[in-house]
């Protein structure tokens, strides 16, 4: 757990102040809202549909419990009682009022947290492995590495004023990846150079939105030192070269396909050249520094409890088979798990949190997972180091809490964006659709029957719902003022990258659940056996027979 230094704390304390200073001056009519628009979208406050949203910055995800009791209290005195986790870690609050916002910033400090860079044209929060530090397959952790991204980015002079946001993902499981680097503007994913030792694979120029683009490689080793000297070489081509005349030409994923990957690398590989030795090498020491931030965890020595685990999902205890075997990984230390707390529950938004429930899983959090926990990506929560002979207790809990639904990696474990519900960009609802889905789909033996399947849901060509790499993806258009859906098929986030294709015409909105409803039922009928995943029957037969099935009964 990454605790802050004196620097760290004084500089969120005084954003927090000065902030004060600007929403007094706005709340006055000192400033006009044109004016107050930059400074509050540098403290994450938008400007949404029915009010502010502000967006609390969860670096790499990982949360202790007194800062989820205090994401709870937020919520409880300053919202409507609940929070939304979004896909890139963070949390986000849909109705402050403004005159309150300095004083969330001032408790957010208080734990630690800010708003800082989690709007504008800067280097966003930087993302990893929701299974980072404790994942069996995981070659190294990650997060001491996004920690120093962390440092360097924050408030770096040099790239506070990008042409657009710029994201950066690192994992350190380069076998499965699950911080889907491929679509982010650099993706990094710690791997094995040639004499053994851990440097990086850049990955450059991904991204969804409206024009989705997988990453490419522009170095397949850099070694560890350089980090930093190189990740400033690709940030300074892009600030120089991005475009600033067109809002939508402007992520680099644009500039590195108008350049060509080569051209784009050769680029970068010159300006790096000339700075690679100079003053911001990553040493041995620096690094040690930023691992020494981070609480260990402490293990008790226990036996391998593979065996058990085994046991556990064919016990008596149907439901709670069910959920060890979709929602518990195994940990790689023996006698512990990783678990998945879906907050994904049937009919209920995606990723909506309420204040009970984070402060309970807060306390949960102390009882069972040494203090620590994520906010994943894929907008559920991670409980990293859960003794194997506590889940039974844990899972007890999380079913009075409406937090035990054994969905994780099923279909109804759903990314979803808020969509027209509260986005002033929508052109339909997602939210809605996703319920309807939920309940649609509530039968865990057909879910389980599916088996691993993604489904990814946005409310407009933003692609904040991550739609165009969902196995099925659904976009929400406008049509005459009507809502419509397309429905895309064969996107993945990971390792296998790819991204999804529109299956054909929209569908109305009663026509979209039945549509994948049809598609399912057509995988279950082609699938070669029950390890064949939908991705890969896709894969394997093509976009038709899928089409036919969905189009079935469209009216047109
Ligand atoms: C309700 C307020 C929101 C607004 C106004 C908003 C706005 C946007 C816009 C305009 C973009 C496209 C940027 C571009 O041109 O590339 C975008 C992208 C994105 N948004 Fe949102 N968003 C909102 C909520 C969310 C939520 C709730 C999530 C998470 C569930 C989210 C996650 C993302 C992600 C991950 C992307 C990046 C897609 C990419 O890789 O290019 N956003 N958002
Ligand atoms: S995808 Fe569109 S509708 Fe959904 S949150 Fe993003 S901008 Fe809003």
């Amino acid at each position: 757990m990454y605790q802050y230094d004196a620097i760290d704390q004084r500089i969120v304390e005084e954003r927090a102040a000065q902030f004060r200073g600007q929403v007094a001056r706005r709340l006055a009519g000192e400033i006009t809202e044109d004016e107050f628009k930059p400074l509050r979208l540098q403290n994450g406050l938008y400007m949404q549909l029915h009010a502010y949203m502000l967006r609390v910055a969860i670096p790499y995800g990982l949360l202790s419990s007194k800062q989820m009791r205090m994401l709870a209290q937020i919520a409880r005195v300053y919202d409507k009682g609940y929070g939304h986790l979004s896909t890139r870690q963070n949390i986000q609050y849909n109705w402050p009022k403004l005159e309150d916002v300095p004083s969330i910033l001032d408790d957010l400090a208080s734990v630690q947290m800010h708003a800082i860079q989690t709007s504008g044209n800067c280097i966003r929060n930087t993302t990893a492995d929701a299974y980072a530090g404790v994942a069996r397959d995981e070659i190294e952790d990650p997060r001491p590495w996004c920690e120093l991204i962390r440092q360097w980015s924050t408030f770096h002079p040099e790239f506070a004023f990008l042409p657009r946001k710029f994201k950066i993902a690192v994992t350190g499981a380069p076998n499965d990846d699950r911080a889907a680097v491929r679509f982010h503007d650099i993706g990094l994913r710690i791997v094995q150079g040639p004499d053994g030792e851990h440097g990086f694979e850049v990955i450059v120029g991904g991204g969804l939105g409206r024009t989705p683009f997988v990453g490419k490689v522009v170095r397949g080793f850099l070694p560890k030192q350089y980090l930093l000297s190189y990740l400033e070489s690709i940030l300074r081509v892009y600030n120089l070269h991005g475009r600033r005349d067109n809002k939508h030409k402007a992520r680099i994923k644009v500039l590195v396909d108008a350049l060509g990957v080569e051209e784009f690398t050769r680029l970068v590989e010159e300006e790096w050249a000339l700075t690679r030795d100079a003053s911001i090498d990553v040493t041995e020491q620096e690094l040690e520094r930023v691992r020494a931030f981070f609480l260990p965890a402490h293990y008790e020595s226990l036996p391998n409890a593979d065996s058990k685990l085994a046991a556990m999902k064919l016990g008596k205890n149907r439901d709670f088979g069910l959920w060890v075997g979709n929602n518990v990984t195994p940990h790689k230390v023996d006698g512990y798990g990783i678990v998945t707390i879906s907050v994904k529950a049937p009919g209920k938004p995606p990723g909506d949190i309420t204040d009970t429930q984070m402060e309970s899983v807060a306390d949960l959090a102390d009882r069972f997972s040494q203090g620590r926990l994520v906010v994943t990506h894929m907008q559920n929560l991670v409980f990293p180091d859960v003794k194997v002979s506590d889940l039974d207790s844990l899972w007890r809990e999380l079913v009075k809490l409406d937090l035990a639904t054994a969905n994780a990696g099923k279909l109804t474990d759903m990314i979803c964006c808020p969509g027209l519900d509260y986005c002033a960009l929508a052109n339909a609802t997602s939210i809605p659709i996703a319920e309807e889905l939920g309940r649609h789909f509530d039968d865990m033996d057909y879910l389980n029957d599916i088996g691993e399947v993604s489904l990814k849901m946005s409310g407009c060509i933003n692609a904040c719902g991550h739609h165009h790499i969902g196995n099925i993806g659904i976009l929400g258009i406008d049509k005459r003022g009507e809502e419509f859906y397309q429905l895309m098929l064969g996107g993945s986030p990971g390792n296998d990258a790819s991204l999804g294709k529109i299956l054909g015409p929209a569908f109305a909105k009663h026509e979209i659940v039945e549509a994948v409803s049809r598609v399912l039922a057509r995988y279950l009928e082609l699938r070669e056996s029950s390890d064949e995943r939908f991705i890969d029957a896709f894969r394997r037969l093509g976009a038709e027979p899928f089409k036919e099935a969905a189009y079935a009964d469209h009216q047109g």
